[in-house]
């Protein structure tokens, strides 16, 4: 023991490890009333590491070749031992990264997390998210299956959209060919297995630095920096560790008990995770009936499809589907209440955001239905309503009813 706290002083004395422990645990002083909410910022980094891990040993079975890669993941699956539960685990991952993101991403809506002072902390987040949209993209080509490639062949088209001549080259320069080919399979890996994986890890550092540098909001959106005690410690505020090392890690184990049970019991989750054409090797002479991606992805593919295209061109439909994202990053800005939690908001924005969220989610099952006249119509409505939130979020502040925020917290 001497021996250990000895090499320790040698450390600190070089590195400081013993105060990057205090200043991020053991000192990092978080609201006391975390709730259900709190649990999905620590999984999602347990599922990051999950696919970093699973990621780096299907790298060491998969090859990156037009004409071995569907082959090399049917080996993976078949002959590599416990090359399915790898595998499994990280097609199950990716569907999890995302339902884990858009609750964590719902919670900061409900109780206004990116309102001042954590703007920035909410700008590295949707940086984030379109950083996780770029790596669940690339790795969907990977195994080169007939939706990976037609998935590829229609989001690829989309660039070719853009106007003024740039849109054919840039979507060339993208594919690196004419069509979806050897080449394309060859840089999305590149992509997919090194450079998104650097960026998102890069992010999620400077994300929860940001969040330590502000401190966390709370179910009450109450900053607990405002009432100090004496000795300089937020009197509504308990140390991370060991307080909330502990809720996490109970978090974990009900996150391992579903996140197992779909990747023993249900890995393709009815094609939802894994849809039923991917198991066809990719060919580039037959283009499968409907063409649909990952349930992730759905929603906004429901508002490219509900814009008709101008004058042959889907470019007004790109847009629509980009402002979707983009408006994220000015949402602090948006909503300018005072009030920062749902608890004390009025009723017209706890309509808006239940509204805003019914409408993401029926976006998201329209985009995995075949287009019909009708669909159609329900689409552009529903994509009226996600943009109408950000409307609605400008104007509520002024009439809005908001109940009395407590000086400390409640629970
Ligand atoms: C790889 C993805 C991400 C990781 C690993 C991550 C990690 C974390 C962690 C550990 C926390 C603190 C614990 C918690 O509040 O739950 C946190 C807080 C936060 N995150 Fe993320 N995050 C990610 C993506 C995002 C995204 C996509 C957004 C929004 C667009 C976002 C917005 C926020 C906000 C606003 C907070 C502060 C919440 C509060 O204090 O109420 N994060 N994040």
């Amino acid at each position: 023991m001497d021996k250990l706290v000895a090499l320790l002083g040698w450390v600190d004395e070089r590195f400081p490890l013993s105060k990057m422990w205090r200043e991020h645990l053991s000192e990092y002083y978080a609201p006391k009333n975390f709730n259900f909410w709190y649990y999905f910022g620590s999984l999602a980094i347990l599922v990051f590491v999950l696919q970093i891990v699973t990621g780096i040993v299907l790298t060491m079975y998969y090859k990156p070749d037009g004409d071995m890669a569907f082959f090399s993941v049917e080996y993976i699956m078949r002959d590599v031992n416990w090359g399915w539960l790898i595998r499994y685990m990280h097609s199950t991952g990716a569907s999890a990264f995302f339902l884990v993101i858009y609750l964590h991403m719902f919670r900061g809506l409900m109780y206004g997390s990116y309102k001042k002072p954590r703007e920035l902390l909410w700008i590295l987040g949707v940086l984030i998210y379109l950083a996780m949209m770029a790596e669940a993209f690339f790795g969907y080509l990977l195994p080169w299956g007939q939706m990976s490639f037609w998935g590829a062949q229609v989001i690829v088209n989309l660039f070719a959209a853009v106007p003024f001549g740039i849109g054919e080259p840039l979507s060339e320069w993208i594919r690196g060919d004419f069509v979806i080919s050897d080449a394309t399979l060859n840089r999305f890996f590149a992509f997919h297995v090194i450079a998104v994986p650097f960026v998102l890890a890069a992010l999620i550092v400077v994300h929860i630095l940001a969040l330590h540098e502000v401190g966390s909001n709370n179910p009450d959106g109450i900053e607990i920096k405002k009432n100090k005690g004496p000795d300089g410690i937020p009197l509504d505020g308990i140390p991370f560790h060991p307080y909330y090392t502990v809720k996490d890690i109970v978090g974990v184990v009900v996150f391992f008990i579903f996140f197992f049970a779909v990747v023993f019991f249900a890995p393709e989750m009815g094609g939802y995770f894994i849809e039923p054409p991917n198991f066809d090797q990719a060919d580039p002479l037959k283009t499968p009936a409907h063409i649909a991606p990952v349930w992730y992805f759905t929603p906004f593919y429901a508002m490219l499809r509900a814009v008709p295209p101008m004058l042959g061109s889907q470019f007004p439909g790109v847009m629509v589907m980009g402002a979707a994202i983009v408006v994220l990053f000015f949402l602090p800005w948006i909503d300018r209440s005072p009030v920062k939690s749902i608890r004390y908001r009025g009723n017209s924005f706890k309509i808006a955001l239940g509204v805003f969220v019914v409408s993401f989610v029926i976006l998201g099952w329209l985009g995995t239905q075949p287009s019909t006249p009708g669909m159609t119509i329900l689409a552009q409505i529903f994509t009226i309503l996600y943009f109408a939130y950000f409307v609605a979020l400008w104007f509520i502040p002024k009439f809005e009813k908001t109940k009395p925020v407590p000086e400390r917290l409640t629970s």
